[in-house]
């Protein structure tokens, strides 16, 4: 029933009032076990309130509220998502659903009118009136202040949870400077890491939920991936352009499968200025079908083939889970390729190159070890033939990360959109279509570099991706220091700046002189730069530099004469040596279990497993649902949500332990087929 019917019926005043206060409705399908009825939320709220996810859930006292489908929405309220207003609660679903109202509708005064906006109408009513209206429903409704939960989560004070607030008061750092970093990283690990990325001015909050602004800090290490990446898929033929960012609705929605997947988080543009669009443009998720009716027209016979694109763009996904800097926010730089070729073998072999080139970006710029292997089918991208990815893992906390996906599309996307060539074998035989890639890595890497290496002091950069390598800073310089010295000290430090500079170290200098050199040291470790160059009264008379490396604190001493080589080893050296500890963290986190009996435990101990599975998708959901610990209240963990998160599958990977013979599923009875990683995950 339309809006205005909807009210008309249930005889609710409407008001004529321009001044209306817009609000919105949307309906939320919490996590329930597989058999249970799930019991939807209902959010009513100003369209000014932020109403995130977690302070939904904690308030409704539901886990993981998601934007619910299109037939949920159905079979409870009888209208689309697009039409669900509170005209269409009635006494009917009293018990069967909650309420979560916003405080600021609750408790308004009576002059605040809402306007009520559907896609078939809008009407205006008074904020008493709906709320007279929805307490004579008899529905469970429970009133939120936004604001003041998102800020009491923020700071982890849940009032309940006294035992929590003491946590974190026990990860303040003692020795902590007001500049730097002051929560521990092993105990408070959220917290440290957002004060890693904006003390450490890798990015910056922005006032859109889920978007963050890229400082050069962060946007350096962007860039040596893109000069990387850009020289090594050039030599496999592929070329960069450049798609629009807008997309058709009628576009968007041509491969079925591959947008439901994206659909809940697709942003739409409605309106330009006041007036309301004809139709409504999305901006894009990902680019399939923004490219592939392109790639129709484009490809006419064999020879058009390979066609191999990427693109270095922007996308938005809508996401109302908890944001994250760089891990999830709704819009990120990645790249994104799309390759069409005759034969699915020379597809095969691209996915591979390609995925070999990410596990390269993470091991070989960012010093991050990763497991390459198969997505299962669960996993895999919505709409392809099979994905390919590389893993990454936090070792503090425990907690596996997709690092890239490289997918295989076989001929869905290219029967869908006709991106097919005459038969080679004869222009009598049936078209051939293109067999297609697509593949992408994102600024998500950023964050797994930041967790994986960086300390209580601030930011680690490996140096291979650090914007500045080397600071060189003077030392020793007291109020007795003749002007003569501190001239020949400032000099000498700028002449090793100038020397690393000529030969492609990124160094700079130092030489303020209103802050001590300690307070330097700070900051300059709080930014992540690997080198600190000392030179002080003792160096200019041995000829020598004091070099301290930021990761472990080593001291090497420099002859001036062996500086043009000796920096550059030492940064390499610390390159290989982040990369080896991480490995080494990895490996040790990777257990080997065969008995269902050490699953939990080994996940709880901060470990992803790698387990005998029998490739059944039911299987993984099972095991996904036993592993997440049973909600006793006692680790409500709401942005970190890890305890109460069961464990994924996060790939079949490439190099494999081998199968004993007779050798069963960890969960169920059926025989093993393959190993599988699984482990809670980002
Ligand atoms: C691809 O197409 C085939 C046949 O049309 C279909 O069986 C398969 O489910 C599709 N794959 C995906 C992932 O949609
Ligand atoms: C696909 O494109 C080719 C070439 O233009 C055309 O001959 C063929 O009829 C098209 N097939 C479909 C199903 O539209
Ligand atoms: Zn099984």
């Amino acid at each position: 029933m339309a809006l205005a019917s909807s009210l008309a019926a249930l005889s609710l005043a409407t008001v004529a009032d321009s001044s209306a206060v817009e609000t919105k409705t949307v309906v939320f399908k919490p996590k329930t076990a597989k058999t249970a009825v799930p019991v939807p939320v209902l959010l009513f709220a100003l369209q000014s309130t932020e109403t995130p996810s977690n302070v939904l859930a904690k308030a409704a006292a539901v886990k993981e509220p998601r934007v619910a489908k299109e037939d949920l929405v159905v079979e409870f309220f009888k209208v689309s998502p697009k039409e669900v207003s509170i005209a269409n609660l009635d006494k009917s679903l009293a018990g069967k659903i909650k309420i979560v109202l916003d405080s600021q509708i609750a408790n308004a005064d009576d002059e605040l009118v809402l306007s009520l906006v559907t896609e078939s109408g809008a009407a205006a009513l008074k904020a008493s009136t709906a709320v007279e209206y929805l307490k004579s429903t008899g529905i469970e409704t429970v009133v939120v202040d936004f604001a003041a939960e998102a800020a009491a989560l923020a700071s982890g004070s849940s009032k309940k949870n006294s035992a929590k607030k003491d946590a974190k008061k026990d990860a303040a750092l003692e020795d902590a400077k007001l500049i730097g970093i002051t929560v521990d990283k092993a105990k408070d690990f959220s917290s440290w890491y957002s004060q890693v990325v904006t003390k450490g001015e890798m990015l910056d909050y922005y006032d859109v939920s889920g978007c963050y602004i890229l400082r050069p800090n962060s946007y350096a290490v962007w860039e040596t991936i893109q000069d990387w990446f850009n020289v090594h898929i050039k030599k496999m033929g592929v070329q960069n352009s450049y798609f629009p960012m807008f997309v058709s609705q009628r576009v968007l929605e041509k491969e079925k499968d591959h947008i439901e997947g994206f659909a809940p988080e697709v942003a739409w543009v409605t309106r330009a200025g006041n007036s309301e669009l004809d139709e409504h443009i999305a901006i894009r998720p990902t680019s399939e079908t923004v490219m592939y009716p392109y790639y129709s027209k484009w490809i006419r016979s064999h020879r058009d083939l390979p066609l191999k694109l990427n693109q270095w763009n922007s996308v938005v996904r809508w996401e109302f889970k908890h944001p994250q800097p760089f891990l999830r926010t709704r819009e990120f730089l990645w790249q994104e390729g799309h390759t069409a070729h005759l034969t699915k073998e020379e597809a095969a072999k691209e996915v591979d190159e390609i995925l070999d080139l990410y596990a390269r970006i993470y091991e070989e710029l960012l010093a991050v070890p990763v497991v390459k292997g198969k997505k299962t089918e669960n996993e895999k991208f919505a709409g392809g033939d099979y994905t390919t990815t590389v893993e990454g893992f936090i070792a503090a906390t425990g907690r596996g990360i997709q690092g890239a996906t490289s997918h295989h599309l076989g001929t869905n996307f290219s029967k869908m959109f006709n991106i097919s060539v005459e038969n080679p074998d004869g222009a009598d035989k049936p078209r051939v279509f293109a067999f297609q890639n697509s593949w992408g890595l994102s600024t998500r890497v950023i964050g797994v570099m930041v967790m994986t290496h960086s300390d209580n002091k601030g930011l680690v950069l490996p140096p291979r991706v650090a914007q500045t390598q080397a600071v060189v800073i003077p030392v020793g310089l007291t109020s007795k220091t003749t002007d003569e010295q501190r001239k020949a000290i400032n000099d000498g430090a700028a002449d090793i700046e100038a020397r690393l500079k000529a030969v492609d170290v990124r160094a700079i200098g130092d030489y303020r002189d209103i802050y001590t050199p300690g307070w330097k040291f700070a900051e300059w470790e709080l930014k992540g730069v690997p080198l600190r160059i000392e030179f002080g009264p003792k160096d200019l008379s041995s000829e020598q530099a004091t070099v301290v490396r930021r990761d472990n604190g080593a001291k090497y001493t420099v002859k001036l004469a062996e500086l043009e080589t000796r920096i550059p080893e030492i940064l390499e050296e610390m390159q290989k040596g982040l990369l080896e500890k991480a490995r080494n963290d990895f490996n040790e986190h990777r257990i080997v279990v065969e008995d269902w009996k050490d699953f939990v435990p080994t996940l709880n101990s901060k470990n992803v497993i790698v387990s005998p599975w029998c490739g059944d998708s039911e299987c993984e959901d099972d095991i996904k649902d036993s592993s997440a610990t049973k909600d006793d209240g006692e680790e409500e963990e709401v942005d970190e949500k890890a305890p109460s998160m069961g464990a994924k599958s996060l790939c079949i990977p490439k190099e494999q332990p081998e199968l004993k013979p007779g050798q069963k599923c960890v969960k169920c009875d059926k025989p093993a087929i393959t190993y599988c990683m699984f482990g809670r995950s980002y």
